[in-house]
């Protein structure tokens, strides 16, 4: 494509194009003419992965896709949280063996030389995974709609390749660890150990977080875990990280509570008082609009996008 024009203005924001027609670049440099209105974190715009991909681990081979890694590293600098219900029904065990899937795709990249991120998915996997997809889709909304989870484990594989595909796509990941796993009425940090030593031994560099929508584990576990209690599993996860030299500055993030109504603001004030101290930022959860019966034009709406300014300020005013 031969550009012609090198200067595009819209309204206050002047593109500078440096064309080079030669090799077919094109360098973008966007100037803002106007004073800044306000700075915003560089990972504003972030992503999660829905830790129901790992309802079934071979899935999480899906991460694996040169493809879906070259698009992905578009939205760097980001974070990628790994989370949602299911992260509360995940349970790591280092003995297990990886999946068929993973395991060829583990072949692929020992088998040749050169660098981690140019391995890819085999395409034949990743076609056999995408036929079984629409079943395991199923059996997620299934679960999702009786709100009844089983407990699914998750290998070192499913760690690496989500580590691999944060690392890769220059993503830094945060990963959601299960606050249901309790010791009475107190969270049971063993499990998370077991996962933190495996990302201990392979260098990962990652952020944490303990626990999804935990004013709602009642309706989705049974369990009942109040704002007080779920601030000392923070103490604890916080404890437990400071003993790692590459963790004891590492982020941690929570306490993910589902949209600011009443229960979730109370839940939140309480956890601040015994977790406060612990957490670099406060985290919940915006529903813009309901996936399920959602348009397009709901998604470019301004209105809608506008619902999540006075949520901010409902959180603010708990915080
Ligand atoms: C294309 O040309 C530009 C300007 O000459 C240069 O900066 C850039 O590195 C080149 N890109 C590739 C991929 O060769
Ligand atoms: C796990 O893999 C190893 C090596 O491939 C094999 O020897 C072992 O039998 C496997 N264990 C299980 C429980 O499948
Ligand atoms: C999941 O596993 C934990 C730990 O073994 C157990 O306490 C819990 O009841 C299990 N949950 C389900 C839904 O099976
Ligand atoms: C990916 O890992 C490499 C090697 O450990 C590291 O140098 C790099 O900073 C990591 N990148 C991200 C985005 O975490
Ligand atoms: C870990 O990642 C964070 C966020 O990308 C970065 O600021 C920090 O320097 C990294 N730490 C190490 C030891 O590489």
């Amino acid at each position: 494509m031969y550009l012609t024009a090198c200067f595009i203005l819209l309204a206050d924001v002047l593109f500078t194009a440096d064309c080079s027609p030669e090799n077919g670049t094109v360098e973008l440099k966007l100037e803002l003419k106007t004073s800044t209105r306000s700075s915003l974190n560089p990972r504003f715009l972030s992503l999660t992965v829905d830790a129901s991909l790992a309802s079934e681990p071979k899935y999480v081979a899906f991460l694996g896709s040169q493809k879906l890694m070259t698009l992905t590293r578009g939205l760097s600098p980001a974070y990628l949280r790994f989370g949602g219900t299911k992260s509360d029904f995940l349970l790591f065990d280092p003995s297990k063996n990886r999946s068929q899937e993973e395991n060829i795709f583990w072949d692929v990249q020992t088998n040749k030389a050169g660098n981690l991120c140019d391995q890819t998915l085999p395409p034949d996997v990743e076609h056999t995974l995408r036929s079984h997809w629409p079943s395991q889709e199923r059996l997620i909304l299934k679960e999702t709609f009786w709100n009844k989870y089983r407990n699914t484990t998750i290998t070192k594989s499913t760690v690496d390749l989500l580590y691999r595909f944060a690392n890769c796509s220059g993503l830094h990941l945060i990963f959601g660890l299960n606050a249901l796993l309790r010791k009475g009425n107190e969270w049971s940090s063993s499990n998370a150990k077991l996962l933190i030593d495996y990302c201990y031994f392979k260098k990962y560099n990652l952020s944490w977080e303990l626990g999804n929508e935990p004013n709602s584990f009642r309706k989705k576990s049974g369990i009942y875990v109040n704002g007080y209690q779920l601030g000392k599993d923070f103490v604890s996860l916080h404890d437990l990280l400071s003993k790692y030299p590459s963790y004891k500055n590492s982020g941690l993030f929570g306490p993910d509570t589902g949209q600011p109504k009443t229960k979730s603001q109370n839940l939140l004030r309480s956890f601040l008082q015994t977790g406060g101290q612990t957490i670099n930022s406060v985290t919940w959860h915006h529903y813009y609009i309901n996936g399920r019966t959602a348009t397009i034009e709901d998604f470019i709406s301004s209105n809608v996008l506008d619902t999540l300014a006075p949520e901010i300020q409902t959180v603010l005013q708990v915080c």
